[in-house]
């Protein structure tokens, strides 16, 4: 055996740390222009109760079986269910699947990377023009790049969970809370703001349709890093002394209300960038909104602040959305290294190493694949088109697999590990858990309707995206 297992060191800790998991480029983008298409108020309510009544159950599931075991997930299924066991199947997915949506999300926070040093270096009319994106999407810089963001990363993560993640978490959380509503501040001032949050905030019930209430729960569950493994390896370096329901209440909180305040700021950034906007035309993609439409907007305020406060706004800007990567890129690539830590008993120092040799060699080919090299670029073709290597990842691990995992940790804990077993966990750190009303919720729910969700999530997204066949539209 190795060193005794880290931990956080309070409560708090664990919860920056999980938060900055889950607060992520989605938050601070797709969500907000989501909501506004899609019924605004309307979507902002459906949106928070799947939160709390589908998710949160599923969040504090993963979390007590990480706490019960003080292993990551293979080593936890493992340890619930026998180590003979085909559960360890779904841990080992819980491991695949992380690792590679680190690949295709460190691609993205390459790219931010490049923005928030451009910006800062005086660029930004670069990066607003015609054919900016495209050009920095195929530069030789995004290795530079590539280079500073793995160095970043792996600075935090050498440093353990309390010494790396939990300071991270504590420094990086507060700062990025505090740009966002300095944003949304100067942003409320600017001409027709008023016109945006209306479009964000005013419900409209017709636009609640079988597709978008899909699309609001999908968007949930992913958004609170659920059937990552990252909740199951975050719980195991908690105390039995931490009350999971308040921590996971607190995460769900605290991601909700950083995606709410966000659409505070886009929203009015755009309608008073131009008032006569055509919402339709907003692009559904966070990607398209950050790296080619924001860019955009910040370059117009300087007909009224002048370029140099526009460029430090846009800094600003991108240096929240560079935080909030950097904290989701930490959690997510610490699931396969405390893997090869519990289980192939390599030191941490090793595990990083290997972890970054293959995940950068993977990152590095996903880069190419946006047009430097062009059989990665035109990989392969099925639903849609053609398909790039970064979109076979993302269609792969981030649409389909993920709701996969959320249902078989429903079932793991469910059936398996047993419901009277999660309870007693639960009830560690917050004796009177199990006399609650959500302990009879979750204990009810999880085996129940949220895997018969979770399974037609699953279903349709295999449909829609290898298939073409929308079961909801
Ligand atoms: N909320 C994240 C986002 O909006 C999604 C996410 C959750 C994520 N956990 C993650 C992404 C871990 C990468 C790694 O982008």
């Amino acid at each position: 055996m190795g060193a005794p297992r880290e931990h956080f060191s309070s409560k708090l800790g664990f919860i920056l740390a999980a938060a900055g998991s889950a607060v992520g480029i989605g938050n601070i983008v797709g969500f907000p222009v989501n909501a506004a298409k899609n019924g605004g108020g309307a979507f902002l309510l459906m949106y928070a109760i799947f939160v709390f009544a589908i998710c949160l159950p599923v969040m504090m599931a993963e979390m007590s079986v990480g706490r019960k075991t003080a292993k990551n997930p293979v080593g936890a299924y493992g340890a619930l269910a026998g180590q003979n066991s085909k559960w360890r199947l779904a841990g080992l997915l819980s491991i695949i699947t992380p690792f590679m949506i680190a690949v295709f999300y460190t691609v993205l926070t390459i790219w931010i990377f490049i923005y928030l040093v451009m910006t800062v270096a005086g660029q930004l009319d670069y990066l607003a023009s015609a054919d900016g994106f495209s050009e920095i999407i195929n530069s030789p810089w995004l290795f530079a790049s590539m280079v500073a963001v793995g160095g970043v990363v792996a600075f935090i993560l050498k440093a353990g969970v309390k010494q790396g993640i939990e300071r991270a978490a504590k420094i990086m959380m507060p700062a990025l809370f505090v740009m966002l509503i300095l944003l949304v501040i100067f942003v409320l001032t600017l001409d027709n703001a008023m016109a945006g949050l209306q479009f964000y905030l005013v419900p409209d019930l017709d636009k609640i349709t079988p597709s978008v209430i899909s699309g609001a729960l999908s968007q949930a569950f992913f958004s609170l890093s659920l059937g990552m493994g990252i909740l199951i390896t975050y719980g195991s370096y908690i105390s039995n002394k931490t009350d999971i329901e308040e921590s996971a209440k607190l995460v769900a909180i605290t991601d909700t209300s950083v995606a709410f305040i966000a659409g505070l700021m886009i929203l009015p950034a755009i309608f008073s960038f131009n008032p006569e906007v055509n919402t339709e035309e907003l692009s559904d993609s966070s990607v398209s909104m950050i790296f080619v439409f924001l860019p955009k907007i910040f370059l117009a305020l300087q007909a009224s602040v002048g370029y140099f406060l526009a460029s430090a706004i846009a800094s600003v800007f991108f240096l929240l959305v560079f935080f909030a990567a950097i904290t989701s890129l930490v959690s997510i690539i610490e699931v396969p290294v405390s893997y090869l830590i519990d289980e192939k008993g390599h030191d941490r120092k090793k595990a990083l190493a290997t972890i970054f040799i293959w995940g950068g060699l993977l990152a590095v080919l996903s880069t190419l694949s946006f047009g430097m090299v062009d059989w990665l670029t035109s990989l392969t073709s099925y639903g849609s088109g053609t398909k790039s290597l970064f979109d076979v990842i993302y269609d792969m691990f981030y649409d389909t697999i993920l709701p996969l995992n959320g249902l078989l940790i429903c079932l793991f804990v469910s059936f398996r590990w047993k419901k009277h077993n999660l309870n007693a966990e639960l009830s560690e750190g917050n004796p009177s858990y199990g006399k609650s009303f959500l302990a009879k919720y979750v204990d009810f729910s999880l085996g129940t309707f949220i895997p018969f969700i979770l399974a037609a999530i699953f279903i349709n997204t295999v449909a829609k995206i290898y298939f073409g066949y929308d079961v909801f539209s």
